[in-house]
């Protein structure tokens, strides 16, 4: 939206407000649009200008940006028992860089769903655009990333998984009531960590990927000190409401963390549903 469209709805307001003080008494507020409203107007407009400036914390564009960097930070420190959501964001800046894409500053922080502690985080996601494609190229400092050490419990998971003689198998994580088998909590928040992978791969401007559902996860066997793992996925882009399969083949270990050995788009699913929330 240009200056000028700016400046004409601020008129417009100013006006209204001006009309509803000289023309009835101050108490009768039946204008046609309402200060609110017309409040609303403007801002929105201002905010379309701003996408290059200082960002909205609450809007979709920082959001956005912000979610990325959650995937970001699971695909590099996620486990079993180490999943990363995004908290708040604190405030974001947006640029155009020439030639390469636009660049995103954000300060957010993120919370570990399983110990709830949360933690601040400096981030730069750059979404390349023109001739420079891929997925979006992130750098994040987060405060006390370290502190959270999950070693034991993650090695207990792999040594009850390691010494099964039949191999686990999971459908419906959560089910369509939104329940969830505690014991199945690990391999979930393992999907999780395994989808952020895809989502941030995935991830541009326009999108705002969560993981939905594991519509089935088996464990395969293998020689390889990695445990491994064949995921059938719903990712639920909650801009344009898409659900998309994935499957993915992922190995496992405390020492090498999540790898992502195959990936597969699936196509359409028309008739999958997001289930509801978790009930805990
Ligand atoms: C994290 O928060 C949830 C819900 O608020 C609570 O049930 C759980 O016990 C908390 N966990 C820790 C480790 O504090
Ligand atoms: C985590 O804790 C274990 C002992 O419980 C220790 O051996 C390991 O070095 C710690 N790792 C980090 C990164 O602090
Ligand atoms: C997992 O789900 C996919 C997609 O719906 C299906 O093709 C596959 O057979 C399922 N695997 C198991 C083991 O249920």
């Amino acid at each position: 939206m240009t200056p000028w469209v700016i400046i004409s709805l601020a008129l417009v307001t100013w006006t209204m407000g001006n009309a509803s003080i000289t023309d009835k008494p101050e108490d009768v507020v039946d204008n046609n649009i309402p200060p609110a409203t017309a409040k609303t107007i403007v801002e929105t407009a201002v905010e379309e200008i701003m996408e290059t400036g200082e960002l909205n914390p609450n809007h979709y564009p920082a959001r956005r940006a912000a979610n990325v960097v959650q995937h970001y930070i699971n695909s590099r420190y996620g486990s079993p028992f180490k999943v990363f959501i995004l908290h708040e964001v604190h405030s974001g800046n947006s640029e155009d860089v020439a030639n390469s894409g636009r660049k995103y500053q954000l300060e957010i922080s993120v919370q570990e769903m399983l110990s709830n502690s949360t933690h601040k985080c400096t981030a730069e996601v750059l979404f390349p655009r023109g001739e420079r494609q891929g997925p979006p190229e992130v750098q994040v400092s987060c405060e006390e990333l370290e502190k959270l050490n999950t070693t034991k419990e993650d090695e207990a998971l792999y040594q009850k998984l390691k010494t099964r003689t039949s191999m686990l198998s999971a459908q419906n994580l959560p089910d369509s009531h939104g329940r969830i088998d505690p014991e199945m909590k690990p391999l979930r928040h393992l999907g999780i960590v395994a989808s952020s992978f895809i989502m941030l791969q995935e991830s541009n401007e326009n999108t705002l990927y969560n993981m939905a559902q594991i519509g089935n996860v088996t464990q395969l066997a293998t020689k390889a000190d990695e445990l491994k793992f064949d995921y059938f996925v719903l990712l639920h882009d909650m801009v344009s409401q898409e659900i998309l399969r994935w499957n993915l083949q992922i190995s496992w270990s405390p020492q090498e963390g999540v790898k992502i050995l195959q990936q597969e788009k699936l196509p359409h699913c028309h008739e999958c549903k997001v289930p509801p929330a978790i009930r805990e």
